[in-house]
């Protein structure tokens, strides 16, 4: 059921957006209506991939996330008393920091293990005992591992949800979230199920999808909004840029998607420009030539955004700070609020 905004938050929403930074979330929260109905299935839900969110679960959990950030003061703390496992096997930032924050924010309280050399995983127990363990002990785990199966693993012997912050070269799913948060406060009109062809944009991927889990998830998060995008155009070195699952969801969803190797040619044309650093292969990573390196005397539209789900190398030149294309420290502050609408529908749905 569609609802209008209740009045008390119409009360308590500034005429303007206020909130820090380029972002415009106040935009996209007048522009989607409530209804809570697609999140209440998220509750005790553990999230491995992006395809297991709806088209209306995404829309409604972005409309959350402006409301934490539009509206601060009319967050609750729906998690005190719920204790958060962060599971941080692999290094982390930006992930780890915003879930924590996040976290933080809704009231609740942490449990952090940043190095696995300091559970008796270093001394061969196995991943599944370690989720048993794991059940009496909080409410939630989030886990960030290099291993693509390690999270298949836990489940096995999980009663609590659990969240994927990044596994291997398969998926990073709330990182996707942020960024498609990001790309509707950028243009709330997006999320709408029609938009007017003058409105689509055109999305450039710089990276290599198979190997990549950002642009894994993200592409299928974007197959959910084929109307907002005339075309993605993924720039690659690499011929076969997709694997065999991925190249068969993306056959069938409605996407407009071409392939190409040259940069610049397409940098002109491009809306939103996102590029990653590194393809891992192995346990080891590539990093991109000068081919794929964005400046700020790169060719970029005007009016563009460059986004970025960083730690940044080479690709990304820091001149491009200071300018208005810089859209990827919004992406990462974005997180946090996504993460809250997140966190608050798996573990407690009354938002
Ligand atoms: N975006 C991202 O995954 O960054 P971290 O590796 O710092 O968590």
């Amino acid at each position: 059921m569609v609802k209008p905004l209740s009045p008390l938050l119409r009360e308590s929403m500034p005429e303007k957006d206020v909130t820090e930074g380029i972002e415009h979330p106040l935009a996209l929260l007048k522009m989607v209506l409530e209804d809570p109905t697609p999140l209440l299935d998220l509750a005790n839900f553990s999230i491995v991939s992006a395809r297991q969110f709806t088209r209306d679960q995404i829309v409604q959990l972005c409309r959350l996330a402006a409301k934490h950030e539009a509206v601060p003061q009319q967050s609750r703390r729906p998690l005190v008393g719920k204790i958060l496992i962060s599971a941080f096997y692999e290094p982390s930032t930006r992930t780890r920091l915003s879930f924590e924050s996040a976290w933080h924010r809704l009231g609740g309280d942490i449990m952090s293990i940043t190095d696995p050399t300091t559970t008796g995983i270093a001394k061969g127990e196995s991943l599944s005992d370690v989720a048993e363990m794991l059940n009496n002990y909080g409410d939630l785990v989030v886990l960030r591992e290099t291993n693509k199966d390690s999270i298949y693993e836990m489940l096995k012997n999980l009663r609590i949800p659990i969240v994927n912050a990044g596994n291997g070269i398969d998926e990073h799913p709330t990182q996707a979230l942020a960024d498609i948060y990001t790309i509707f406060k950028w243009r709330p009109q997006l999320v709408n199920r029609e938009v007017e062809s003058g409105d689509k944009i055109k999305m450039g991927i710089i990276g290599v999808p198979k190997n990549m889990r950002t642009i894994r998830s993200l592409l299928y998060l974007l197959s959910l909004f084929p109307s907002s995008f005339s075309e993605i155009v993924v720039i690659c070195h690499e011929k076969d840029v997709f694997d065999s699952t991925q190249e068969e969801y993306l056959q069938n969803s409605s996407l407009n998607i071409r392939v190409t190797d040259v940069m610049n040619k397409e940098l002109p044309e491009l809306d939103v420009v996102y590029i990653n650093s590194i393809a891992w292969i192995g346990d080891s990573y590539e990093i991109f030539g000068e081919d794929y390196q964005l400046r700020k005397d790169s060719p970029l539209k005007p009016g563009a955004i460059v986004m970025h789900p960083l730690a940044r190398g080479e690709e990304l030149s820091t001149d491009l700070d200071d300018t208005n294309h810089n859209w990827y420290f919004a992406q990462a502050r974005s997180a946090v609020f996504i993460r809250m609408a997140l966190l608050t529908c798996l573990v407690q749905h009354n938002w």
